[in-house]
């Protein structure tokens, strides 16, 4: 759903509505500093990296009003229309609100360039229904980086807020913000407002319009060419969103995001170890705009997503808005950023079969930092298996090519074996035959090469403990 009037754009800014006919592929980030005034809001990267543009957006999903936290650098005006937007100015009180607080008692703050961006990634971890805890809290703030004054004192700050919220029990995240005073009392009137707000949708006749999801790749590529675009925003759209189970097929609406598929119970169901995984894919700020149609899309050789959903098979439902195609995700890519797909073709829906009781799968990355880094080399695989033998597999990976790659060779060599040492030593062999890595800032050719072996490795390991014996080490 896009939310217009009168072909202004209308949302809630703090405490104050605003109607603004600034372009819709305007970031929120140059409306709020420039527009608005609201300085608090810091201009780092501009690329979703540092947090220092750090918002929080809310949004009425049915009766709930729900707070994820996003960078404003990357968040175009179009995507926040009919939302609640905090800035570190909406969590003002008198004198210092208690996540502040928290931070000057603990020395969480010098130069304190970050320090915004930290204390509204803070009041989300309060707006939100996760359990309260010192490590959800630390997690709440790792889109956030501080480059002068230690992450300790930023920790201890977060334990204190998260005391704050122990007694909360069962009740309401934003009631018991509002009542306990961590939050403004104007917190309590947002969800009557945001239902309130009078909007209809925008009317555009262009015939090219440019189509945007969550925006994370489109506006560090091309944010001067996309400003003042012709956008289709399909973000917030019902149609573009979803992620159910129809049998045993996984379909996923082209604009769900990271943070979807985190909060899915049909993926968490066969993937239980996805919220590990998904710790590796960029931030919470990220992850909650990013879509995974826009990691496809983007055909980035080392696109985190596009190597799990490669080694899963999943399809591609290619639309111009007359005609449909399915397109396995596996045949998408035929060259650095070329893609099989018409200019004016987008990805509609993705689907793939859900792994049974017999498959088994696992994801690996490996990058310089933990949080917010892109692989050094990513990897992915599915197998699936009869009496103890492999009977298919799909084995994928990223950073060793130009393309993501469904390593399809390799995946042919293992089908049919056995889960023993000498498989996996020479299903590392034929990997070496079908990847092309080259030496960049990520680590030389030879470097990802060992990797990408160590990774299949970790694969089996992983999956069979019990072959990770002393041999296959070596
Ligand atoms: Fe760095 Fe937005 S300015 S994340
Ligand atoms: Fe200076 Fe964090 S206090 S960057």
């Amino acid at each position: 759903m896009v939310y217009y009037k009168d072909n202004l754009i209308r949302f809630i800014l703090n405490e104050k509505t605003i109607d603004t006919d600034l372009p819709p592929g305007m970031v929120l980030l140059d409306l709020i500093r420039y527009g608005e005034h609201l300085t608090g809001t810091k201009i780092g990267c501009r690329e979703g990296d540092c947090g220092a543009c750090t918002v929080l957006v809310g949004e009425l999903i049915g009766e709930d009003l729900r707070y994820e936290s996003m960078t404003s650098c990357l968040l175009p005006l179009g995507n926040v229309a009919g939302k609640h937007i905090v800035t570190i100015e909406g969590t003002n009180m008198e004198g210092l609100n208690p996540m502040q607080q928290a931070m000057a008692d603990e020395g969480a703050t010098q130069c304190g360039f970050c320090t915004p961006g930290f204390v509204v990634s803070l009041a989300g971890f309060c707006l939100s229904d996760k359990e309260a805890t010192h490590p959800n809290a630390i997690a709440a703030m790792d889109g956030n980086i501080c480059r002068c004054t230690g992450y300790k004192s930023i920790e201890r700050a977060a334990a204190r807020v998260t005391e704050l919220l122990k007694e909360r029990s069962k009740e309401d995240p934003i009631s018991f913000a509002v009542r306990k005073k961590l939050l403004p009392d104007y917190f309590a009137t947002i969800k009557e407002r945001l239902s309130a707000l009078e909007t209809t949708p925008l009317t555009t006749h262009h015939s090219r319009l440019t189509i945007v999801g969550g925006g994370t790749d489109l506006y560090v590529q091309k944010h001067e060419e996309i400003v003042n675009a012709p956008i289709h925003f399909v973000f917030d759209d019902p149609a573009w969103n979803g992620i159910r189970k129809e049998g045993n097929t996984c379909i996923i609406g082209a604009s769900a995001t990271v943070t979807d598929l985190l909060d899915s119970s049909v993926i968490n169901e066969v993937f239980p170890a996805f919220r590990r995984y998904a710790k590796l894919i960029s931030s919470t700020p990220i992850r909650n705009m990013a879509t995974i149609a826009g990691n496809f899309i983007n055909a980035s050789p080392i696109g985190d997503l596009t190597i799990f959903f490669l080694a899963l098979n999943a399809q591609l439902v290619l639309s111009d808005g007359k005609i449909k195609r399915e397109l396995p995700l596996r045949k998408l890519y035929k060259g650095y950023k070329t893609l099989d797909k018409q200019p004016a073709e987008y990805i509609e829906q993705i689907h793939f079969e859900l792994p049974g009781k017999d498959s088994f799968f696992h994801f690996e990355k490996v990058s310089k930092r933990t949080h917010l880094d892109i692989a050094s080399v990513n990897s992915a695989i599915c197998l699936e298996l009869k009496d103890g033998m492999i009977t298919s597999a799909g084995l994928s990976a990223g950073g060793v090519g130009p393309v993501p790659l469904f390593l399809a060779k390799t995946s042919a060599f293992v089908a049919g074996k056995e889960i023993i040492d000498e498989t996996i030593k020479g299903a590392i062999e034929v990997m070496k035959t079908e990847i092309s890595p080259i030496s960049d800032a990520r680590g030389t050719k030879q470097y990802k090469t060992l990797l990408l072996g160590q990774l299949i490795k970790a694969h089996f390991m992983e999956l069979f403990p019990a072959i990770a014996t002393e041999k296959l080490l070596k």
